[in-house]
């Protein structure tokens, strides 16, 4: 007697039969060459420091960078993304844009240790102003505007500058993240202008105002002293929005597009992904998606490499050429062994 099963002619299991037919089939490729991994740089001299609330994650001094950027380039990662901790904040983040910034000097002391390591550096004031927010504040009173606003073309000036100034350290692409009107024209401008015409920009172009970046404010100890970023980052409850924000990101001259944060936003990352099949487009996996991870691994309730890869595998599908991630060198040396 036939069995109701040895009738079907159309059996999916078939081709998950072996290890080999699956990876025939299969239809996403994760890369350590699909990975950039960020970097956390503070100033003084043989400085490593674990960030508390993202174990495994460090800030590190200039001279600490040569041995780091080494392994991350032998682990066949292409790219780093810099964010800097000034020796001090002030209301225009100054050190943002100075010749010898802790940037400046960091980009300089890469790409003389590795220069085919592509340094991608984060453009955003928060991490430099006194106050932590990512522009320059409205501070008077009588004006129509809030007190404590992100004034917008004010703004606009000084990210112009500091990605000048990224770009004559040597930065081989830039990326504004502060979701300011105008930021990419704006830096395109100033970078042309400057005969940086060949200077890509990655656009922070749909960044929501996500609690997911908690941790991330540790390290780079850049939280807002007051509010919050709602006036300028998304509304995680919209993904029309997006389409909005990357159609004009890609008008100003944006060269990447990126969605952050990653893992919540994997169908925001689908929609721009369907909507700029001609752009490369970045994912950033954020400090709060990387010590959630990190949490549940250490009380063992998962299997760390494993999920790890699962997420990654996850938002490359959904659409990321490239994903950002603090998991990236343990990624890659996991990969290296499957
Ligand atoms: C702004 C910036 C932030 C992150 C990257 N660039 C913080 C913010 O917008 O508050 C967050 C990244 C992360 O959480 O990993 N300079």
């Amino acid at each position: 007697m036939k069995t109701k099963d040895q009738k079907l002619a159309v059996r999916p299991r078939r081709l998950r039969f072996s290890a080999g037919l699956r990876k025939m089939v299969r239809e996403t490729e994760l890369n350590a060459a699909d990975l950039i991994y960020p970097l956390f740089i503070c100033h003084g001299e043989n400085i490593r420091a674990e960030i508390r609330s993202m174990p495994g994650i460090y800030q590190f001094s200039v001279d600490q960078l040569k041995a780091e950027v080494e392994e991350i380039a032998q682990l066949g990662i292409p790219a780093v993304i810099l964010f800097g901790i000034p020796a001090a904040k002030d209301a225009e983040g100054s050190e943002n844009f100075a010749p010898d910034g802790i940037i400046q000097q960091a980009i300089r002391a890469i790409k003389a240790a590795v220069p085919d390591l592509i340094v991608i550096t984060d453009v955003c004031m928060c991490e430099y102003t006194d106050h932590g927010h990512c522009g320059i504040i409205n501070t008077d009173r009588h004006s129509n505007l809030p007190e404590g606003y992100v004034l917008n073309d004010r703004t606009l000036d000084v990210i112009a500058k500091v990605a000048v100034s990224h770009a004559q350290a040597g930065a081989d692409i830039v990326a504004p993240s502060g979701m300011i009107d105008g930021m990419v024209g704006a830096i395109r401008a100033a970078l042309d202008g400057a005969s940086f015409e060949h200077t890509p920009i990655l656009s922070y172009s749909v960044k929501y105002a996500s609690a997911f970046y908690g941790p991330f404010r540790d390290a780079a100890e850049s939280p807002p002293q007051f509010g919050d970023r709602k006036t300028h980052q998304m509304d995680p409850s919209n993904v029309r929005e997006a389409l909005r924000e990357t159609a004009l990101d890609v008008a100003e001259g944006a060269d990447m597009l990126m969605v952050k944060p990653a893992l919540p936003y994997l169908d925001v990352l689908y929609r721009v992904r369907q909507a700029h099949p001609e752009l490369p487009l970045v994912a950033y996996n954020v400090s709060g998606e990387y010590s959630m991870v990190k949490a549940a691994a250490a009380n063992g309730w998962l299997d760390e490499p494993k999920v790890v890869l699962e997420a990654l595998t996850g938002i490359k599908r959904a659409g990321a050429d490239l994903i950002i991630t603090y998991h990236a060198k343990e990624a890659a040396r996991w990969l290296s062994t499957q």
